[in-house]
């Protein structure tokens, strides 16, 4: 049995943060790492990236699939921002750019992706529903990535349609959002639901909880393989992997 004190601060960090206009980011990762030796200046967090090569390896996507866009900085936001108001105009830019602060980019968590075809749109890159894309998008869910924004989803999250943005959230959340037909922000608040220590969540083999951040430190208890992210508002989420003792 291990003791895991939660830090206040702590709520901000974690694979599960949920970041957009009302919860800023943070921080970023702590560790990035480049996403391969051709695409030297796109990085990603550590664990979010390895799962991903191991995802477009497992697919064969050869070099079908290319990455556009990973970590970015909050100066990187500004300037996408800014530089799209300029040659998209506003109604476009909000669509399909985070304001600077409000952008999944800004954690390392976030990747865009292409079909390696002729000219790539930077912030709409081409990633159909078909072809080696759509069955990235079909095996990404038990590698840990969603498609984040799913144009039916856009009053909730804000952002438009965006079949090229995947966020990495960890297994098995990646999978319970998508049966569960939930965007991020409805996920982190259906989560509420299954407090600890007594109402997990049960699904694929892993038990979810959530706990309240306090004013302090929150002291719980974990045995086995677990994780622990805070949701980026106002607490955490314990995942437990079932029969791991
Ligand atoms: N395109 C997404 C919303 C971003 O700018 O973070
Ligand atoms: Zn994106």
């Amino acid at each position: 049995m291990s003791m895991i004190k939660l830090k206040s601060e702590d709520v901000g960090k974690g694979n599960l943060v949920l970041v957009n206009k009302r919860f800023e980011v943070k921080t970023a990762t702590e560790e990035l790492v480049p996403f391969s030796e051709s695409f030297k200046n796109i990085t990603l967090s550590r664990e979010a990236n390895s799962l991903l090569i191991r995802l477009l390896e497992d697919i064969g996507a050869g070099e079908g699939i290319v990455p556009v866009s990973g970590y970015r900085s909050f100066e990187e936001q500004a300037d996408i921002y800014n530089t799209s108001l300029k040659e998209n105009g506003s109604e476009y830019t909000k669509k399909y750019v985070a304001i600077p602060g409000a952008s999944e980019h800004q954690t390392g968590l976030a990747i865009d992706l292409a079909l390696n075809e002729g000219e790539i749109d930077f912030i709409r890159p081409r990633f159909p529903r078909f072809g080696i894309c759509e069955k990235f998008r079909k095996a990404a869910l038990d590698y840990g990535f969603i498609e984040r924004y799913k144009e039916e989803k856009k009053t909730i999250t804000k952002i438009s349609g965006e079949e090229w943005h995947f966020r990495y959230v960890g297994f098995p959340h990646s999978k319970i959002i998508e049966i569960g037909g939930f965007c991020l922000e409805e996920y982190i608040e259906h989560l509420k639901d299954f407090a600890y220590p007594d109402k997990p969540l049960k699904s694929f083999g892993y038990a979810v909880y959530y706990i309240p951040r306090s004013g302090g430190e929150t002291e719980i208890e974990a045995e086995g393989s677990f994780t622990v992210s805070g949701n980026n508002a106002d607490g955490f989420i314990l995942t437990v992997k079932e029969n791991s003792l």
